[in-house]
Order: C-alpha cells, then structure tokens, then sequence
C-alpha cells in the first residue's frame, strides 16, 4: 500500500519524505487554510520535495470552471493530481481532465456507486472518506472492501486511496482490504510506530544496560 500525506506542512512532509514514507501527498481547501499559504506557491513547493503525485482541489462546483481551475492547477508540476469532488459537475470535470492525461482524484466519496461513477469517468485515484463515516456510526472500511471487489470484479484500473484516516488501526485496515494507497495526517503515521510494549520493553532493556555497565561506542 502506498503512504500519501494529508497535509499541507512542508516541515511534516519533509521530515517523512526523508524517511522514504512518503509516495504521494493529498491537500485540499481546509489544508491549504491550516497552512495560512497561498494555495499554488505551497503545493508548487511540495511537487519539487516529493516524486510522487501531489493532489491540490479545485474550488468551483461547475464543471466548467473546475476544467480551468484543474488545467491552472496542473501548470505547476507534472505530479499534480487535480482533486475534484463527487457531483456530477466533478465527474464532468474528471472525464475532460483525465481525457487529457491528467491524473484526476476524486474525492469526498461516501458510496460504492460513487465509485463506481468515478472509474467509469477515468479517475485515477477514488477517494472514500472513513473517518466522516465512522463519525456516523457507518463502518468505513465497510466501503473499502466493497469498492475494492467492485473495481476487482470488471478490472477497473482507479486507484483506491483510503482518507480521511484518523487512527493507526485505520491504516492496518485499509491494507489488509487491498486499499492501493491511504493518505494519513503525519501524527497518525507517527502513531504506527507506537506500541506500549514497545515502551516497556525498551524501559527494560535500557535498564539492564546501565546495570550491566554495557558501553557499545
Ligand atoms: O483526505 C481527506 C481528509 O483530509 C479528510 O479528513 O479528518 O477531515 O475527515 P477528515
């Protein structure tokens, strides 16, 4: 499963990028707003940090004006994947941007049969929001696995990327469906290393050392 980053913090992108966490990175208008940057000097900024594709989101709700808003968004680099949202407006926009050999995500996903439109439109990456619909008491990941044997079942080549990831389990979860990316925020990535056992472990074992006077350099 490839890692994307949620967020619009070129510190926090940086610091995992380094780390070889990060294939791709996803923003959208409330990032862009957490970041206080102007939307194309930052997104520019994070396609040169990272190779893979950098979702940046129109803002128009007409197809016609997400096309322009798209094709200005795509001038920044060659890894930016237009995000536009699932309406038909958004999957009118898909078809002509994704026509034009340009990778379109399709976002705010809450339904197989979304989904389902969305690959049919040339998406190159769908994206259904867990977290918004466990917050309804609606299982998530429910959605990924039917999503995921849909597109299995005819060979649709759309990218599943799970979002709107909230904990670490989500992330496990997500992989064990075949989820072919999720995008977490960075603190939920840095939560995958956590384990209390770990904790105390390590506590034991840093112990024993200074008993032991154990020195290695
Ligand atoms: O990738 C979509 C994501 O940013 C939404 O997450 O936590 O606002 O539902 P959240």
């Amino acid at each position: 499963m490839k890692f994307f980053v949620d967020t619009a913090d070129v510190a926090a992108i940086t610091e995992l990028n380094d780390l070889g966490m990060v294939d791709g990175v996803t923003t959208n208008p409330s990032l862009i707003k957490k970041s206080g940057r102007d939307i194309l000097e930052v997104t520019r900024e994070i396609c040169e940090l990272v190779d893979g594709p950098v979702s940046a989101e129109v803002i128009a709700l007409k197809s016609d004006d997400m096309i322009a808003e798209g094709r200005k968004l795509a001038e920044i680099a060659e890894n930016i994947a237009v995000k536009v949202p699932l309406t038909w407006d958004g999957l009118k926009a898909c078809k002509v941007l994704s026509d034009e050999g340009r990778m379109v995500n399709v976002t705010l996903c809450f339904s197989a049969n979304q989904a389902l439109l969305a690959a049919k439109a040339g998406a190159t990456f769908i994206s259904p929001f867990i977290g918004r619909l466990d917050d309804l008491n609606i299982d998530g990941m429910e959605l990924i696995a039917d999503i995921r044997e849909i597109y299995d079942n005819y060979g649709f080549e759309t990218q599943i990327l799970a979002a709107s990831i909230r904990t670490a389990n989500h992330m496990s979860e997500a992989a064990k469906i075949g989820a072919d990316v999720a995008t977490a925020p960075p603190n939920v990535i840095h939560a995958m290393a956590s384990h209390v056992l770990t904790d105390k472990g390590l506590d034991a074992f840093v112990k024993d050392a200074k008993d032991a006077g154990i020195k290695i350099v």
